[in-house]
């Protein structure tokens, strides 16, 4: 089969040759000019299909979610640029304005943490839920199980009717108990008694409190760190159709609940080439550190491909320029890290790292740039988020970017299954062998 593709015309289609054969495909733009191929006759019409390994190049959905232009670093949320929601949003407005589309007036930003607030306790049932886990259990473990569990305690959930109609409800008590899961997660893990949540702390005071304090002790909350998670909160909140938001939507578009669709999108967060990063970044410098190494070493192993290592924290998918959440996630850095008056060797190995990277040839010529897991990890290090809890933020700052497009395909009436088909490369067919005969 030979093909060609012209590019676009004016009128909204393109041509392609296949097999001699001219046929014609329409075309989609999108709000900011970027130009998709609807493919979706190809194979009625010839009995071939794309192949992408990976999705590099194929959309899978229309989404009016979030925007990122990769090459000029560029990321909205809903149309607001990622840099003014830093500087003037907070994680629960900026939930809301996923979700629901626009900036919440003063009224529905009230209801909304109403509705979170309303919504923090667990099931007391969920206990006996979390007795069952080891203690070797990673909270990501935990997470993933018993935000399906809970789902178990809500069977409003599964009845199609109640899931629209209840859809408000369900979405803000999965935001809000996501950082109750969380926080007792760390407890269990580390065998210390629940704190139960505060209703007069905001979202992230709150989950602070769920963590740190004790039955007997609050802990004291620092502004300057409330103000940094809730900017790492900020700057994980979307970003378009990475591979757990992937997941979501695909485990969403055949109907399962909200809550089973945002625990695979915990799975998939998980591994360390996505949300599992910033933990792989800090075992990356504590390794260094312990090798008494000042990160030349290690570089000059990961240019060579020595040991298959890679520089965690560098790189991204989509951004081949630079990262616009590491931008402003660095400043923040700088700041938390003065404030704190923290001196930490692993900073120093990140510092000579990124200025080794940043100037040297195999990182330019392959457009690797430090993305928001490098200085994240080093953050949560720095106000006392254990090793193992990092990724469990990210969760918590990714949930309303699922629940926006778990939205988004449960009001798409023209949603269909995700199904993706195949290129097979097995056996033709043989018979089948007796066990006698095979050799
Ligand atoms: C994010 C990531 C998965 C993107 O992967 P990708 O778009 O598939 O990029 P590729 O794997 O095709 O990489 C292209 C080249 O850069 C190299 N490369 C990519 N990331 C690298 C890194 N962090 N360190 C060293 N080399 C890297 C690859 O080895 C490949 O080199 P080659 O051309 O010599 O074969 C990848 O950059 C990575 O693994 N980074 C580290 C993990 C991380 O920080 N993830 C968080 C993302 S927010």
């Amino acid at each position: 089969m030979q093909s060609c593709i012209k590019p676009p015309r004016m009128n909204g289609t393109v041509e392609m040759n296949i097999d001699g054969k001219s046929l014609e495909f329409p075309t989609i733009v999108g709000s900011e000019g970027e130009v998709g191929i609807d493919i979706g006759t190809l194979r009625a019409k010839t009995g071939a299909i794309t192949i992408d390994p990976a999705y590099g190049n194929t959309g899978s959905c229309k989404s009016a979610i979030t925007f990122i232009d990769g090459e000029k670093g560029i990321l909205r949320y809903r149309g607001y640029d990622i840099a003014d929601l830093a500087a003037k949003s907070t994680f629960v407005e900026t939930s809301y304005l996923l979700i629901y589309g626009h900036l919440p007036n003063q009224t529905e930003l009230k209801n909304f943490s109403t509705l979170l607030t309303g919504n923090q306790m667990l099931h007391e049932g969920m206990r006996y839920n979390f007795e069952g886990f080891p203690t070797t259990a990673h909270p990501m473990a935990i997470l993933s199980a018993m935000i399906n569990a809970a789902s178990s305690y809500h069977p409003n959930l599964c009845c199609e009717v109640n899931r629209k109609q209840c859809f408000p409800n369900h979405a803000a008590r999965l935001i809000s108990q996501v950082r109750t899961i969380a926080a007792f997660s760390y407890r269990k893990a580390h065998g210390l008694p629940t704190v139960y949540p505060k209703s007069s702390l905001c979202y992230t005071e709150n989950f602070l409190h769920m963590m740190f304090s004790a039955p007997n002790e609050d802990t004291v909350l620092k502004p300057e760190v409330v103000r940094a998670l809730d900017l790492i909160f900020i700057l994980h909140a979307d970003h378009e159709q990475n591979c757990s938001t992937s997941t979501v939507r695909t485990v969403a578009s055949s109907q399962a609940n909200l809550f089973a669709s945002c625990s695979a999108g915990v799975c998939a967060l998980w591994g360390p080439l996505h949300g599992g990063a910033n933990q792989a970044v800090l075992e990356m410098l504590e390794e260094i550190h312990q090798e008494g190494d000042d990160g030349t070493k290690f570089l000059n192993a990961v240019k060579n491909k020595t040991g298959n290592r890679k520089l965690m924290g560098f790189g991204h998918r989509v951004y081949k320029n630079f990262d616009p959440r590491a931008v402003i996630i660095k400043e923040q850095c700088d700041k938390v890290l003065a404030q704190l008056h923290v001196s930490d060797p692993l900073l120093d190995i990140a510092k000579k790292l990124e200025e080794i990277a940043l100037n040297d040839d195999y990182f330019i010529s392959r457009k690797l740039y430090p993305n928001v897991d490098f200085y994240s990890g080093i953050i949560m290090r720095a106000i006392g988020i254990p090793m193992d809890m990092f990724t469990v933020m990210f969760a918590i700052g990714r949930m309303p970017g699922w629940i926006a497009n778990y939205k988004e395909v449960m009001d798409d009436t023209d949603a269909r299954i995700v199904r993706p088909r195949q290129i097979y490369t097995g056996e033709n067919l043989r018979s089948y062998t007796p066990m006698a005969d095979r050799a």
